[in-house]
Formats: C-alpha cells, sequence, structure tokens
C-alpha cells in the first residue's frame, strides 16, 4: 500500500484570484496555467495497519502547519476508499525552502495520486483535478499535462481542470524563474484571495477574463510569442492592481521586481531579445522567452542575478504521474 507521485508546480498566465466559495476552493474566475518541468515535488504515501497515526515528513522536517493540511487531506482521501489505515508521508521539493515558491500546488497533486493510489482507488484524471484542488485550489491545475485550462464553475463536482495543448506543443518555449526574495511573505495568497473582491477593479478583471483566455490559446496554437508575451504581461500586471487596490492594500513587488521589469521592457523595445514576464503573488518573477534566444537570456540574466541557483529553467511538462523510486 506504498505509491510514490511526481508533480510539478504550476504556472498561472491566467490567473486564478479570488473565489466564491473558501471551503471548496472555488475560483472567482477561470484560469491557463502550465506545468514546469524543472520544479516539482515528488511524494511517498504508504498506508499501514502497522502505524498508529499519520506520520508526515516534509523537506526532511516536520511542519506543524502543513501537516495538519495534509492529515485532512489524508482523512477525505481515506473516506472516498472506505479504509480507515494511518499514513507515512515523505515529500520532498527540488526547490529549497524559503524560495518564495508555492510548494502547495505540486505538493498537493503529489499526495493525492500517491495516496489515492495506495489505496487502491481508480479515478480519472477529472476526479483527481477535484480532489487535489480541495487541498489546495490551484493543485488542481498540477495534475493534467502540459498547458491547463481550470474553468469557473459554482459546483464543486465540476470545479476542474484539464489539459489543453500537450506539453510538446511549443518545444520553444522556455521559462527561468528567477529567486528574486527568499524572505516569507507577508500576505499569504489565501489572505490575498479573501481580500480581491474589495477591489474597486475586481469584477472589471472578472468580466475581461474569458475573452483573455479565448486570445491565449489563439497565441498559443499559432505559436505567436509576441501575441502570447503581450496577454500574459498584461494579465500578470492586471492581478496587480486588483491586489494593489485591495482594502487593505497589499504589494508584493521587491525593489528587484521593478528593476528586472524595467530592463525587461528595455530589451524589448532596444530589440536585444524578447523575453516576457509574469508574477504571482510575490516578488519573483517568471521570464518567458524562445530557444533560439538562451544564450542571450542567460547571459542578461547572469549580470543581474549572480548567484546562477537563483535561476531555474524550465519546458511545460507533464502533468503528475507515479514513479517507481520511493523516498522511504
Ligand atoms: O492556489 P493558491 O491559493 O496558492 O492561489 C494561487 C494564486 C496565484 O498563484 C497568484 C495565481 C494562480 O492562478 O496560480
Amino acid at each position: 500500500m506504498k505509491k510514490t507521485a511526481w508533480a510539478p508546480v504550476n504556472l498561472a498566465l491566467i490567473k486564478y484570484w479570488g473565489k466564491t466559495d473558501d471551503k471548496l476552493r472555488l475560483p472567482a474566475n477561470s484560469s491557463f496555467s502550465i506545468n514546469l518541468s524543472n520544479l516539482f515535488t515528488i511524494t511517498t504515501v504508504e498506508f499501514s495497519s502497522v502505524y498508529k497515526r499519520d506520520y508526515v515528513i516534509i523537506d526532511g522536517e516536520k511542519k506543524e502547519k502543513a501537516i495538519e493540511r495534509v492529515r485532512q487531506h489524508l482523512d477525505l482521501i481515506r473516506k472516498l476508499s472506505g479504509k480507515n489505515f494511518f499514513a507515512k508521508v515523505v515529500s520532498q521539493n527540488n526547490f529549497p525552502q524559503g524560495t518564495g515558491i508555492a510548494s502547495s500546488a505540486s505538493g498537493f497533486a503529489a499526495l493525492t495520486l500517491a495516496a489515492t493510489k495506495a489505496l487502491n482507488l481508480n479515478l480519472s484524471e477529472k476526479e483527481l483535478s477535484i480532489i487535489a484542488r480541495l487541498g489546495s485550489g490551484s493543485a488542481g491545475r498540477s495534475i493534467p499535462d502540459g498547458f491547463v485550462e481550470w474553468k469557473k464553475t459554482d459546483k464543486s463536482d465540476d470545479s476542474f481542470s484539464y489539459s489543453f495543448f500537450s506539453q510538446d506543443y511549443w518545444p520553444q518555449l522556455r521559462v527561468a524563474t528567477l529567486i528574486l526574495e527568499t524572505k516569507e511573505k507577508k500576505v499569504s495568497s489565501t489572505e490575498g484571495h479573501r481580500l480581491a473582491p474589495t477591489s474597486p477593479f475586481f469584477s472589471q478583471r472578472i468580466g475581461l477574463i474569458d475573452e483573455k483566455i479565448k486570445q491565449l490559446k489563439e497565441s498559443i496554437k499559432k505559436r505567436n510569442f509576441q501575441q502570447f508575451g503581450t496577454i500574459i504581461e498584461q494579465e500578470a500586471l492586471e492581478m496587480h492592481a486588483v491586489i494593489l487596490t485591495s482594502t487593505p492594500p497589499i504589494f508584493y513587488w521587491s525593489a528587484k521586481t521593478v528593476e528586472l521589469i524595467k530592463e525587461i521592457w528595455q530589451w524589448r523595445e532596444l530589440e536585444l531579445v524578447k523575453i516576457y514576464f509574469t508574477l504571482d503573488a510575490g516578488p519573483n518573477l517568471h521570464l518567458f522567452y524562445l530557444t533560439k534566444d538562451e544564450k542571450k537570456v542567460i547571459r542578461k540574466l547572469q549580470k543581474l542575478i549572480k548567484d546562477t541557483d537563483k535561476i531555474i529553467i524550465s519546458k511545460v511538462s507533464r502533468g503528475a504521474h507515479l514513479i517507481n523510486n520511493h523516498l522511504s
């Protein structure tokens, strides 16, 4: 009754910001993401009658806050299977703690797949995505492969993500994730989602999302990098406009974030290199470029970020899947 799953971090191109149901984690708007090949979680789950309680080890440590959420998620899966064994969960992120990269999406996707398989539940991708979403909203998007859509709906049983294009659809696309800050952010995304409707721009943003997703899909279909980049940058800034104008306001950027954004705009203006950015609820930037520009991009970034460990390059990847190498 032991299984191990691999799941990627997913990066939203059209962001989920605001919920219609906190507990069920139903989003106020549809979103669209890609899975990142080089940022991931591996989780081993073993259920056994030998265990007298759940044991949870994340990145080699017992983390009390995270452990409670993992336990609740295991309870949900135990209830579904009708089996009542305790579990040992060992989970490892390939990115160091405190990088500001959220591990909850990849973490809950890997946990969902490993735990359901370990209990012999044979669930569809849709069902796995729904269960992962109940653990952490955007985790549902780390289950399917490649480019992924999560449509807004008011029913929990319909709120799942699915693959829109496979991971191989646009092989030239790359993402450089820049770790600009390592401090934990002051306002969690859970709190940010809750405050979103207090922004005067929130409803306007929601009204624009479906058209934006349509245009984004068209740009990917045609592999039109300029159109793709323009949409994702504008979208990230729109989400931050809502974040900045919530009551109380939230400001996730650092001075380095602003410096880099200005550089990127200048590189494009001077036609030095085509890079487009997006960023989530934090200061770190994710930069998109095409493989033909990779050398130039790395050279330019290394001038600004001396520590090369802080530049993580990914392709678009598969979603969650089982692997044979157990962590314990
Ligand atoms: O799943 P959460 O609660 O961590 O929210 C994710 C929020 C953003 O990363 C900012 C956007 C997104 O769609 O992933």
